[in-house]
């Protein structure tokens, strides 16, 4: 149907703290049982060069020095998704930034209470995608295949 939204790709990354936490399988069962399907998967132990290549857009914002510091304080695990409308849809699975505002039933509303150890990153746009995916993964490590519940989860 024509007011479908469009497949597309995210890149989501469990920050240090969603791994200390073990919280690993329960963030990812919420991304699998919404029918998304993952593409690209690792753990890593995120590097400076890495953290000031993926956050370039807040440097010099007064947290940009702690955040790339918490970014690499521990292993993470990094990840594309697709889906339809899966940028914006992760970022409503994500929740709000902030503790105050992030609703009960996201994963930020049901497991943070703090605006830096907020367990996920995801992409805002297509454009932040593009540049998040490079700094992780090359093109060979996404996966292309076809998820056979596919035709379950999408009316066409
Ligand atoms: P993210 O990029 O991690 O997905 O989070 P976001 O889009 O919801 O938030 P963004 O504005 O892009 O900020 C990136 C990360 O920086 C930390 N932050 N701290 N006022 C603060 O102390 C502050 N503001 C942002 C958060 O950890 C946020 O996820
Ligand atoms: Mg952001």
């Amino acid at each position: 149907m024509s007011d479908q939204l469009p497949f597309e790709n995210t890149f989501l990354l469990l920050k240090p703290d969603a791994v200390q936490r073990g919280l690993i399988g329960r963030l990812i069962s919420r991304i699998e049982e919404k029918g998304l399907k993952i593409v690209a998967m690792k753990m890593l132990q995120i590097t400076p060069e890495q953290a000031a290549r993926q956050y370039e857009c807040h440097f010099g914002k007064p947290f940009y020095p702690s955040l790339v510091e918490f970014i690499c304080s521990g292993p993470s695990v990094a990840m594309i998704i697709e889906g339809r409308g899966a940028i914006s849809l992760c970022r409503r699975l994500m929740g709000s930034t902030s503790p105050e505002n992030s609703q009960p039933g996201t994963i930020r509303g049901d497991y943070s209470l703090d605006v830096k150890h907020n367990l996920i990153h995801g992409s805002d746009s297509p454009e932040s995608f593009a540049h998040e995916a490079k700094v992780y993964f090359s093109e060979e490590e996404i996966v292309k295949y076809r998820l056979d519940l596919e035709r379950w989860i999408y009316y066409s």
